[in-house]
């Protein structure tokens, strides 16, 4: 029913000239729906629905003097034809009425100027529901008198049978087609024009593309990019597990239910998260984290410790493993939850705690097992096998001090690690295991292409060994395996550069001479030991000569100013622009001193290279593999490995069978 009181009137302008700055994205009218219009869910996976509806103060949508229609109703109809309202449809109570304001700009105009509009706002959540019965649904959301939104949802018709016992879902972060071509060239020789190796990826039977966009503007983060992979749901920059809602707390807004939380509840299966960034940052905390903000790094550790019944949801239980970085979120100290001890949280639940390679590897397969390494993101293949001096410059103990952790394992271990922990705890309900390759995109945005193209190798690596592990313990056959990645960045090579003309040359148009394209490029010199000798000295599939004198042309779309030599970064990690002015970045003068200068093309208080619009590679082996084949959108990915899991829960299910994935039944008395 709605408010007599309010003064009404019969329409309003829809501001569609708010492009690039949203009032609430997905929202373009006054009343919102979150699952908004054109979402498509599984079966029985559990999301909460808002509504919200807006009241501008003032600005150019200004409307009914800031007073929101508290008195808003909704209804739901169901493929058959049938309306009923939320509440009753759901069999849930009507939740509390919710009130609260925001402000936002307009434009930069209004930006520049600190002219913020004021919106306030009435809202409702219901909290954790599900639709059940395949088909159209319509949700009308109606307010002011009149006024109505509605938003087209499809219960996608997925079928219930398992068909692959575990899947082991490799994220290359960052990683496009570019970047794996160039990985490829420069560790794989090649005569006349036909390369004698190939990357593991290559071999995959099945390539397909997906397609990367947020659910509210077409350049994704890796949060909303991990979110659409994980739940079948798109997402909003920064936002993980959620639709972003308008109210301040990040942890309020309307969840769904990832991967790992349907694979525990539906089959009681393992699972696990293995990353070489901080295990909180967004790729691996994502699968079960719930925010609004990727940067609630601590709230989203405890999330993932302790269930996510604490913030309004399933109940659920942590992974039997996780590794990677992030320690400084959980020794005590500013960054970690509360201030409190995690690594003593995780080892009261049963977990072995492993802070090294040596106790990685020293631990038991049988017990759960946390393994952080050191602070923040751990340090790339590169400087762990090739650049070893630069490990020391690290201050990275896991345990908090500033002294260097050098007993670091790479992804290849880690994720070997991970497969023998999950093997042995997902007996015979399977597993669910996401891999990480973080800093493909950490070096790409610094453009720092060397450490990148290493990383990208060391994923290679890493799915080389867990396929040859797999086939070992004789389950290779029963596991999906999939390479994808969550978005790109304008990568490219151009050519090949002569980095000894070019350092000798003088003036900017002068060096840039070297850069030899078409017939110029030549052949990769990246094969070559320094001692003469065509080899490759780092172990199969990475270069011998990562300083080669005929070195990548390579480079970004998206980038700061910054200064080429194209020569590898010895002495670590590159910092490409600096801020020689507050807010204001130029090319470092301390880097590639010898090279020249390229402007960049993004605004000037970018300090890295951005994500890009491109579409990225799909590569699948196993039982479902042919689902992964053609273009579709990055939702689709969740809907493949769902339907490969036997993740729908339809209505008919029998909660109470005993489980075992070849019987297609399941339940675990979950009533
Ligand atoms: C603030 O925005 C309003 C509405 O867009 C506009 O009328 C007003 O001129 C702006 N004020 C300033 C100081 O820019
Ligand atoms: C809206 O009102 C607030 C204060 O009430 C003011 O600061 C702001 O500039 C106004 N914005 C616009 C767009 O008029
Ligand atoms: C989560 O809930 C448990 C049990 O109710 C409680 O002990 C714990 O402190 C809660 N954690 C947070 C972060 O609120
Ligand atoms: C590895 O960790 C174990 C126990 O956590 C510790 O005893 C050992 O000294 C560490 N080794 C190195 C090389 O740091
Ligand atoms: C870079 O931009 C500056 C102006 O901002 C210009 O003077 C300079 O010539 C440009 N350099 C190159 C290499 O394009
Ligand atoms: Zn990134």
């Amino acid at each position: 029913m709605l408010a007599k009181s309010l003064t009404l009137v019969a329409a309003y302008a829809v501001v569609v000239s708010a492009q690039t700055y949203q009032r609430l994205g997905t929202c373009p009218t006054l009343g919102c729906i979150l699952p908004p219009d054109q979402q498509d869910f599984l079966p029985g996976q559990f999301f909460d629905l808002r509504f919200e509806v807006h009241a501008p103060l003032n600005g150019s949508e200004a409307y009914n003097n800031g007073e929101p229609d508290e008195d808003f109703s909704a209804t739901i109809t169901t493929p058959a034809g049938e309306t009923k309202s939320i509440a009753e449809f759901f069999s849930v109570e009507e939740p509390e009425l919710e009130t609260w304001d925001f402000s936002w700009y307009e434009d930069l105009f209004a930006e520049d100027a600190g002219n913020a509009t004021v919106v306030n706002v009435a809202s409702k959540i219901y909290r954790k529901i599900a639709l059940y019965t395949p088909g159209d649904y319509t949700v009308t959301l109606a307010y002011y008198d009149g006024s109505t939104t509605e938003a087209s949802w499809t219960v996608r018709p997925i079928a219930k049978e398992k068909k692959a016992k575990n899947v082991i879902f490799f994220i290359g972060d960052g990683m496009t087609t570019n970047m794996i071509t160039a990985a490829r060239l420069i560790g794989h020789k090649s005569v006349n024009g036909r390369y004698q190796s190939l990357l593991a990826m290559d071999d995959f039977p099945i390539v397909g593309h997906q397609m990367t966009h947020s659910i509210d503007s077409f350049i994704t983060d890796s949060a909303n990019s991990a979110s659409a992979l994980y739940t079948g749901h798109k997402s909003s920059v920064n936002a993980l597990g959620v639709y972003a809602d308008s109210s301040e707390d990040t942890l309020d807004d309307p969840k769904v239910e990832t991967i790992a939380e349907l694979f525990m509840r539906i089959w009681d299966g393992a699972w696990g998260a293995v990353s070489t960034a901080s295990i909180a940052d967004a790729t691996p905390i994502a699968l079960l984290g719930h925010s609004r903000s990727r940067y609630d790094y601590g709230a989203l550790v405890d999330m993932t410790l302790n269930g996510v019944a604490n913030y309004s949801w399933v109940a659920s239980r942590g992974p039997d493993v996780w590794l990677g970085g992030g320690a400084e979120v959980f020794y005590p100290g500013e960054d970690s939850f509360n201030g409190g001890d995690y690594y003593a949280a995780f080892a009261e639940q049963g977990y072995q705690v492993a802070l090294n390679k040596t106790s990685l590897e020293a631990a038991s397969s049988d017990d759960k097992l946390l393994g952080i390494f050191c602070q923040s993101h751990l340090p790339v293949w590169l400087d762990r096998n090739v650049f070893r001096e630069n490990l020391k410059d690290f201050e990275n103990d896991p345990l908090g001090s500033e002294d260097a952790a050098v007993d670091l394992p790479g992804l290849k271990e880690m994720t070997l690690k991970a497969v023998d922990v999950l093997v042995s705890r997902g007996s015979e309900n399977g597993f669910f295991l996401m891999s990480e390759a973080a800093s493909i995109d950490k070096q790409m945005h610094t453009m720092d292409y060397d450490r990148a193209l290493g990383d990208l190798l060391e994923l290679d690596d890493a799915v080389r060994a867990t396929a040859a592990r797999l086939e070992e313990l004789g389950i290779l056959g029963e596991t999906q395996i999939i390479v994808s990645a969550d978005h790109g960045h304008g990568f490219d090579v151009w050519g090949s550069a002569d980095t000894k003309y070019l350092s000798s040359r003088h003036g900017d148009r002068e060096k840039r001479r070297a850069v030899g394209t078409y017939a110029s490029s030549g052949l990769g010199m990246y094969a070559e030991g320094t001692d003469g000798i065509s080899s490759y000295g780092t172990g199969a599939n990475f270069p011998a000569n990562w300083d080669p004198r005929y070195a990548l042309a390579q480079g970004f779309g998206a980038a700061p100013d910054h200064r080429e030599n194209y020569k590898v970064h010895k002495d670590g990690p590159r910092t490409p622009a600096e801020e020689l002015v507050e807010g204001d970045y130029y090319a470092n003068p301390e880097d590639a001193v010898d090279g020249f200068l390229v402007n960049g093309t993004l605004p000037a208080d970018a300090s890295t290279g951005v994500h890009s619009l491109t579409d990225v590679p799909v590569y699948a082996m196993g039982p479902c593999q042919h689902l992964f084949q053609g273009t579709y959108m990055n939702i689709d990915v969740f809907y493949k490995m769902a339907e490969c899991l036997g993740l729908a829960w339809g209505e008919e299910r029998d909660v109470c069978d005993k489980r075992h994935w070849k019987s297609g039944k399941r339940g675990n008395g979950r009533h």
